[in-house]
């Protein structure tokens, strides 16, 4: 493959023990709510003030391996006098810039209630750009909803085929895609039924990256934990989490994928951290790195403590979160 040694060299550094993600890639739908719910105007410079103090705190690098933008950040720059785009400036600190590429989750054709991740159209041109401006790694986030009836395999399918698309193009050019089937924790089921849907989707994900040829060792997968339905009246322990996750990956993910990094998909920063500390600190010679991907529980303190105007009080609630989560890599937060 053209772009093998690249591709396998930014895995690597992606997954590195010590070091995660952290996903600023909100859309400006998403990112308008969040501004909402502290009270602050989501303009185009307030949205670059925000994702500047993000990138900009200081020793981000130590804990942070690369950052996911959306592309508007992308294009964007800090916002000091010197005025270096985003994507440069995080390369200059040896952090890798990343791109969310999909254009979101539109309702699935056919099946009530499902959605398909969209964004394939045009993609094989905007990756090439994307690299020419840095980027070396990317996103698409498919969703799995879970009720009493779904997910039905077919919405599975579609966006498992996707997920492989969008994974094939991103290697053909140099870029490593972060693949992420999403199981939602919306709902009232239990620890049990999302263990058997993300089995699945595990399986038909894999099935279907090896279909479209995508090198397993070049891409980072991006999962839920297996846990309990927010609304469920039995939340399992933290230990049962780890548990069945790392079972279920045991069995459903190929040893040649080089790392797992989690979403934290709606639980509290707390147990985001507690869940992965538990898997790496109980459970010992994995195939793959265990790290995180965080949006929301690298950034709800930081986006509390912000409130439009406290840049510092921010930087140092995500550099808190950071830290807590680089030592939960090594399974050593106490
Ligand atoms: P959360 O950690 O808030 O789920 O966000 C991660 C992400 O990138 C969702 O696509």
């Amino acid at each position: 493959m053209k772009h093998e040694k690249l591709l396998l060299e930014t895995a690597h550094s992606m997954v590195k023990k010590g070091k995660g993600i952290l996903a600023a890639d909100e859309s400006n739908p998403t990112c308008n709510k969040r501004f909402e719910s502290i009270g602050v105007e989501s303009s185009f410079a307030m949205r670059n003030d925000y994702r500047d103090l993000l990138l900009t705190a200081d020793g981000l690098e130590k804990y942070i391996s690369g950052v996911i933008m959306f592309d508007e950040t992308f294009r964007q720059s800090t916002t000091c006098d010197k005025k270096i785009a985003f994507p440069e400036f995080l390369a200059s600190k040896n952090i890798l810039p990343g791109i969310k590429v999909d254009t979101g989750a539109k309702d699935l054709a056919g099946f009530p209630y499902e959605k398909i991740t969209e964004g394939l159209d045009g993609l094989r041109e905007r990756l090439a750009e994307y690299f020419s401006l840095g980027a070396r790694f990317a996103k698409w986030r498919a969703v799995i909803n879970i009720n009493e009836t779904l997910p039905s395999v077919s919405a599975m399918i579609a966006n498992a085929h996707s997920l492989a698309r969008y994974a094939s193009l991103c290697q053909e050019n140099g870029i490593v895609p972060i693949v992420e089937p999403e199981v939602l924790m919306d709902g009232s089921h239990d620890i049990d039924k999302c263990y058997e849907v993300t089995c699945k989707t595990l399986d038909i994900l894999f099935d279907q990256l090896s279909t479209l040829n995508v090198m397993l060792e070049g891409i980072i997968l991006k999962p839920n934990m297996v846990i309990s339905g927010l609304k469920s009246n039995e939340q399992a322990s933290v230990y049962n989490v780890a548990d069945m996750t790392i079972k279920c990956f045991k069995d459903h993910v190929p040893n040649q994928v080089p790392g797992i990094a989690f979403l934290s998909g709606g639980q509290s920063s707390d147990l985001a951290t507690a869940h992965l500390n538990e898997m790496n600190s109980k459970f010992n010679d994995l195939p793959w790195h265990l790290t995180f991907s965080y949006g929301r529980a690298l950034q709800q303190d930081a986006l509390n403590a912000w409130l439009g105007t406290n840049r510092s009080e921010a930087q140092e609630q995500l550099l808190k979160r950071a830290k807590n989560n680089s030592l939960a890599t090594h399974g050593e937060f106490v």
